[in-house]
């Protein structure tokens, strides 16, 4: 009987691992998909002078006259650019081990990001004014606020050699700094379900279904994150197996979603 129980038990813990790494790939991939995405329309533009282009996705890319407006958007594109290619390195137990001092060097770099990223995201949101109205900024600046106490624990447990915590305060920053892909992923899954958008204005862009793409997004995520690490530490098998089949639904619907924004939202504007 015990031995039923201990094998069930190590089954569900790979059970989990296998789940976290389908996730994590998926994540990864989608992720660099959003990076070429970034470099192609904002880099390139950009690049060629031809600022009017980042106006394609963004309400308020590109505003003439607006000197530092503009420069704080071109700095927020090319930190979201670093971050995206840069973070999912961080997590790859591989890199970290075989390269230990790229680990340190990007670490540093992609925590003062997330610290940058977030201050210009907050200027963009309530100096320049951005799409989404008053809910869209509430919800992106608890985005903003949670990555920069994610940032700020990380690097603290990181410099006080405490190397549990800081993986585990380092997992639920690169959640909350994939916040904004989430969402945008999650929006297209939600355009494609229902062929239509439902629950929000389209000219708007505000409604009950966006304020629940922005929790699902921006909060749930680093949330879901304590629940696994419970999970993970449980002594009964049971809460390993629902976390997995839950990582692994939710897994499926991030394909979904990342294959819609691929197609409809990034690959229509390079
Ligand atoms: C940390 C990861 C982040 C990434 C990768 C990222 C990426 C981007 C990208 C690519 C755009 C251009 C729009 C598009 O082409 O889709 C954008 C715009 C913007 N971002 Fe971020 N961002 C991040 C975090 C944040 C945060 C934390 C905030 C706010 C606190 C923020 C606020 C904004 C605003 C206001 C805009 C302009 C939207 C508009 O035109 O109304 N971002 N971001």
């Amino acid at each position: 009987m015990e031995s039923t129980i201990l094998i069930s038990k190590t089954e569900n813990s790979k059970f989990l691992k296998i789940s976290v790494n389908i996730w994590f790939t998926v994540v990864v991939f989608g992720q660099f998909l959003f990076a070429l995405y970034i470099l192609g329309l904002y880099g390139v533009s950009g690049i060629a002078g031809d600022f009017e282009r980042w106006n394609e996705a963004s309400a308020h890319g590109y505003v003439e006259k607006d000197i530092l407006g503009n420069i704080v958007f071109g700095i927020h594109i090319a930190l979201a650019a670093i971050i995206t290619i840069g973070g999912p390195l961080q997590l790859i137990k591989k890199v970290r081990s075989r390269f230990p001092k790229f680990h340190r060097i990007n670490g540093r770099i992609y925590i003062g990001t997330a610290f940058l990223i977030s201050i210009a995201g907050l200027y963009l949101t309530w100096i320049r004014d951005a799409v989404g109205g008053l809910p869209g900024g509430i919800f992106i600046t608890i985005n903003g606020v949670l990555i920069i106490v994610c940032a700020f624990y990380t690097a603290k447990f990181a410099i006080e050699r405490n190397l549990k915590v800081h993986r585990k305060w380092a997992i639920c920053l690169f959640l909350a700094m994939s916040g904004v892909w989430f969402f945008r992923v999650f929006l297209m899954l939600w355009l494609t379900i229902h062929q239509a958008p439902v629950g929000f204005d389209m000219n708007t862009f505000q409604g009950p279904a966006l304020n629940m793409l922005y929790t699902f997004s921006y909060i749930l995520p680093v949330i879901l994150a304590t629940f696994y690490f419970k999970a993970k530490q449980s002594q009964s098998g049971k809460p390993r197996l629902i976390i997995s089949i839950f990582i692994l639904i939710l897994t499926c619907c991030i394909a979904v979603g990342t294959f819609s924004a691929t197609m409809g939202m990034w690959l229509p504007r390079l």
